[in-house]
């Protein structure tokens, strides 16, 4: 393998500049050439690919988003799409890829290997953390942290205000993040798709007066069964009526800002391990981290899994938010 090309796909995460640095900085320590594609599978089809050096790079380990910039490319989910992507991958003389991103990013490498032969290698870029095959997906660590100081700022109001906070955060179908920063926050309640019936427990908690708090902060994932913040922060209102009852929805802030040490360091591994992957002949693989360990699964495992939210984190809400 002489030369390759890396892309950042779907959601932008935190850490994915520094992804792209190790798997740039990488192919110069293993001789390689390098190009970079931007926007994804789109810029691949569009033909928006560049030399990279290991200067293109410098600097960026600390910034959010993607210098490569991202895009959820529909036409990449064409075989017409695919086929114009294939053409200029081919002029150049690249024979592999190092995808950076989610589920989509994952699905559309595979698709592409498949039809072309072209191997490719998967780093899990997402602020979801909703990735089988690694304990925690690039930018997770960041976005819970972001979260977290947002929910720390509004308890301060919600306390002088004596108010009912409802805060959504985000994590499409899965309730990592809001599970996650909503036990750093110490919010009173948090509501998952993963686990059923919080509102009826909340409710329950509060007629049988546990507490006396005269404030509380409910933390709501995006993808919550029992809806949004606002549909739960309604019902709870109809039930309280005197409560004073007040939403806010995170939304991209989540995405967006300085990697944290644990997202940059994380995301260095992958990108280096992703780049020897393919000088070894690995192909169809994401590349994660469990338990400390660089950990390989096939793309396919990747995608039919679902990860779980951490059942004792689970069971420790249930203890700790009274
Ligand atoms: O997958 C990352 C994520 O931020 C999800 O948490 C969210 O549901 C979605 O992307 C939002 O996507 P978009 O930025 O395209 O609206």
């Amino acid at each position: 393998m002489k030369k390759i090309a890396v892309l950042t796909s779907g959601g932008d995460a935190p850490g994915m500049n520094a992804c792209i640095r190790a798997v740039i900085r990488a192919c110069v320590h293993y001789n390689l050439e390098v190009y970079g594609i931007h926007r994804g599978y789109q810029g691949l089809i569009e033909n928006e690919i560049h030399p990279m050096t290991a200067s293109s790079v410098a600097n960026i380990i600390q910034m959010g988003g993607t210098i490569l910039k991202t895009a959820r490319s529909k036409e990449f989910m064409t075989p017409e799409g695919r086929k114009k992507a294939h053409e200029n991958l081919k002029a150049l003389g690249i024979e592999g890829l190092v995808c950076i991103g989610g589920n989509g990013t994952y699905t559309g490498a595979m698709i592409f290997e498949k039809e072309f032969g072209l191997p490719s290698i998967g780093c899990p870029g997402t602020i979801d953390n909703d990735l089988w095959g690694t304990d925690a997906t690039i930018g997770y660590d960041t976005a819970i942290n972001t979260a977290m100081d947002a929910i720390d700022k509004i308890r301060d109001t919600a306390d002088a205000h004596n108010r009912i906070f409802f805060i959504e955060v985000m994590g499409r179908h899965s309730g990592h993040i809001a599970l996650h920063a909503g036990i750093a926050g110490g919010a009173e309640g948090i509501f998952i798709p993963e686990r059923g019936n919080e509102f009826a427990d909340i409710v329950k908690l509060y007629e049988a007066k546990a507490r006396k708090k005269e404030f509380s902060i409910f933390v709501v994932a995006e993808g919550e069964e029992e809806g949004h913040a606002y549909d739960i922060a309604k019902k709870f209102q109809g039930i309280y009526p005197d409560s004073d009852c007040k939403v806010t929805v995170l939304g991209h802030v989540q995405r967006g800002g300085r990697p944290t040490a644990n997202d940059r360091i994380l995301a260095s591994r992958l990108g280096a391990h992703a780049v020897k992957a393919l000088i070894e002949g690995e192909k169809n693989q994401a590349v994660g981290v469990v338990d400390g360990k660089i950990k390989f699964t096939s793309f396919q495992e990747a995608i039919e899994h679902k990860k779980d939210i951490q059942d004792n984190l689970w069971t420790l809400n249930t203890i700790i938010t009274r």
